[in-house]
């Protein structure tokens, strides 16, 4: 496995992230030959990119899988068909699992159960998918120089496809063309591949997606409240030229309800949570103070637009003491 050379320089102009690619090309070609490769196709930076070089290498011999948990934020699902499989021409699988998923979590409000339910479900939805497919012996995956650190340093266990365990990866030869880069430097890549900027920057979104930013047990229009009133938070921030400029927000909606009052009959809704922090290392964070007019308007867009919400209630709490994630 390839290690990142000391001396090697940052890709940092777009000349730097074009001549990495052209490289990459003809590994993956010298690696692959005329073989299928399987890659989980998320939608975020890492796997993104891997999916636009190896569309690049080989063409429809790249076989990318996209599973739909139903945890995944507004107009992802349809992000991914439109950009690979309308715009690249990818041989690109959606799957449809969000039943699959809500099923199993029904009822589950232990925050580790949730989270071991979507990992080992999605396992198990790929790992479907995979058996479908014959002939393929290579399994492509965005890990980063930064996991390969990590893992080595013994912080977190290396593991990437959406969270694949070794005994499944190791089935594959592994095609891992990101994994010498830094993050920045991924996104150079990405940026130069043609990939939107929505995709390239995006913040970073956990692997159980707004699962655990509905606390407790998952219900369905629980989750629509989360997925609406993040879309009107995003929507809110680009427009007010925050995004890129806030490292990680997002909302909230706890399983409790207040009272409210909505054309004077009352309401027992849910409160939405807003969370906007910024950090360099993720161990340490401080938060995002919003401006007065901004607040006022998101407030009146949440509670008018999304169903079930009477409240909006700020998070200006750093971590520690709490963490960035509900759950
Ligand atoms: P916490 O809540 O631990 O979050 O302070 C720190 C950062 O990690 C993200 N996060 C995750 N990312 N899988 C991921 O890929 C996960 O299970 C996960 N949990 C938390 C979180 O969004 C924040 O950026």
């Amino acid at each position: 496995m390839d290690r990142r050379p000391e001396d090697m320089e940052r890709i940092n102009t777009p000349e730097l992230a074009q001549k990495f690619i052209d490289e990459q090309i003809r590994a993956i070609r010298e690696q692959v030959g005329d073989k299928k490769v399987l890659l989980a196709l998320s939608g975020g930076v890492d796997s993104s990119v891997v999916a636009a070089l190896l569309i690049k290498a080989i063409g429809q011999n790249l076989v990318c899988v996209h599973v739909n948990h139903g945890l995944l934020r507004k107009g992802e699902p349809e992000q991914v068909i439109q950009v690979f499989r309308d715009e690249m021409n990818a041989n690109l699988i959606y799957v449809d699992a969000v039943d699959r998923f809500l099923d199993k979590l029904e009822g589950v409000s232990d925050p580790e159960q949730k989270r071991h339910i979507i990992g080992a479900e999605f396992i198990d939805v790929f790992a479907d998918e995979a058996r479908k497919l014959e002939g393929v012996e290579f399994l492509a995956q965005g890990t980063i120089w930064p996991d390969i650190l990590e893992s080595e340093a013994g912080i977190k266990a290396h593991h990437n496809a959406g969270g694949l365990p070794e005994d499944i990866a190791s089935r594959f030869e592994l095609v891992e063309p990101v994994r010498i880069l830094f993050k920045d430097e991924v996104r150079m890549v990405g940026k130069e591949l043609g990939l939107p900027d929505n995709m390239v920057y995006r913040q970073p979104f956990p692997g159980p997606g707004l699962g655990v930013r509905c606390p407790g047990a998952i219900t369905r229009d629980r989750l629509e409240a989360v997925r609406e009133s993040d879309a009107i938070l995003r929507e809110e921030f680009a427009k007010n030229g925050l995004e890129g400029k806030v490292w990680q927000y997002f909302t909230v909606v706890p399983d409790f309800k207040s009272t409210g009052i909505t054309d004077g009959k009352r309401t027992f809704n849910w409160p939405c949570i807003i969370r906007a922090i910024n950090t360099t290392d993720v161990m340490e964070v401080t938060v995002e103070h919003l401006p007065d007019e901004l607040i006022d308007h998101l407030v009146k867009r949440i509670t008018t637009e999304v169903p079930g919400i009477n409240r909006v209630l700020i998070d200006y709490t750093p971590k520690p003491p709490a963490t960035v994630e509900y759950e």
